[in-house]
């Protein structure tokens, strides 16, 4: 097997799944901030300090996305942060695009930047032991949203983005987000997903992106976060699986759920359903229907989902370490459950 598929299956491992950590520093202030926590270098780098040295974290968390500022930071002791996930056996993983711009011309639309002079910056990461990127290119439902010209500009920059990783020998995390903001029922954000990866698939083709050595990072399909009705986590887990069915290549490595600003347990809880609306694997399936059979790994790539509980436990306090480190490793450990079908409540 070649050296991206075999990263992309270590990162794929039954059971385990992906630690977002890769806040900006604007977000990550924000964040802290949020919980009470005074903000700034200091109290970035103690948060993840907290976050990698997290006992057993590796046992359910196969990689960190890090970002930029993480590569140079440093524990209380001098040793480098990724020097602390190494010795964990967490795979390095590192935020490569540079945020978001409006799109000119397309009132409330988005495209990520971050393409000049990526392959020299992927070159230098992978130098320092990275051996995955990620990429977020964010969509809004609207009326008329998103826009023709937002699905294909985002497209095209993850499809650029993924096969430069690929020359680099890092794996591409490909995320495309559809986000939760509005009133829309399930249905449209099905029918937003389906046509945002329908996209990202056909720029990933036409750039000539290894399937089998990148991973998706897609939403769940889900009803928007001012949707009036109530819908179940058995609801969100058929219209998700049917999605990325219809549209998801089989040769990809894997699929890796964003969080997207669901709560930890409703986010664990859908994870759970997706695998349990699956059916047995092959051949105890001849027979059944196509939208039972997923021919992708699932987990979670998850960033507040896995991290809310820890850094509210943690309140800036060391004291608090240690209750918010078990945090941490609970929401991972009920992730892992969730990616294999076993996770009870
Ligand atoms: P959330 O799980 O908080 O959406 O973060 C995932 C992520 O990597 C966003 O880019």
């Amino acid at each position: 097997m070649n050296a991206l598929a075999t990263t992309a299956q270590a990162l794929m491992a039954p059971g385990k799944g992906l630690l977002a950590m890769d806040e900006s520093v604007s977000t990550c202030d924000r964040r802290l901030a949020a919980c009470g926590i005074a903000p700034g270098d200091e109290a970035r780098r103690r948060y993840r300090e907290l976050l990698v040295s997290a006992p057993g974290l590796g046992e359910r968390i196969s990689g960190a996305i890090l970002f930029e500022e993480t590569l140079h930071q440093r524990n209380a002791e001098g040793v480098p942060l990724i020097e602390v996930l190494r010795a964990a056996g967490i795979l390095l993983g590192i935020k490569v695009d540079i945020g978001t711009t409006p799109l000119p011309g397309h009132a409330g639309e988005r495209v990520t930047e971050g393409l000049d002079a990526l392959g020299a910056r992927l070159g230098r990461h992978a130098a320092l032991g990275a051996r995955f990127a990620k990429w977020r290119a964010v969509l809004v439902i609207g009326t008329d949203l998103p826009s023709r010209a937002c699905l294909q500009a985002n497209a095209h920059a993850l499809a650029r983005y993924a096969v430069l990783c690929q020359a680099a020998g890092l794996v591409p995390i490909v995320e495309p987000e559809v986000m939760m903001q509005g009133d829309h029922g399930l249905a449209r954000c099905a029918e937003v997903t389906e046509e945002v990866l329908c996209q990202v698939f056909t720029q990933l083709r036409e750039q000539g992106a290894a399937l089998d050595g990148l991973i998706l990072k897609p939403n769940m399909v889900l009803p928007g976060a001012s949707f009036p009705g109530p819908t179940s986590v058995g609801e969100v887990a058929d219209a998700t699986l049917d999605c990325l069915l219809r549209v998801v290549p089989a040769a990809v490595a894997g699929v890796a759920f964003l969080s997207g600003g669901q709560s930890p347990l409703l986010a664990t809880e859908r994870l759970n359903a997706l695998h349990r609306h699956l059916k047995p694997p092959w051949p105890s399936t001849m027979g059944a229907p196509i939208s039972h059979i997923a021919p992708w790994p699932l987990t979670f790539s998850f960033g507040r989902a896995l991290q809310e509980p820890a850094m509210q436990r943690w309140a800036g306090d060391d004291a608090h370490r240690v209750d918010a480190q078990a945090a941490l490793l609970h929401r991972a450990r009920c992730n892992g459950a969730a990616a294999l079908g076993r996770y009870q409540p």
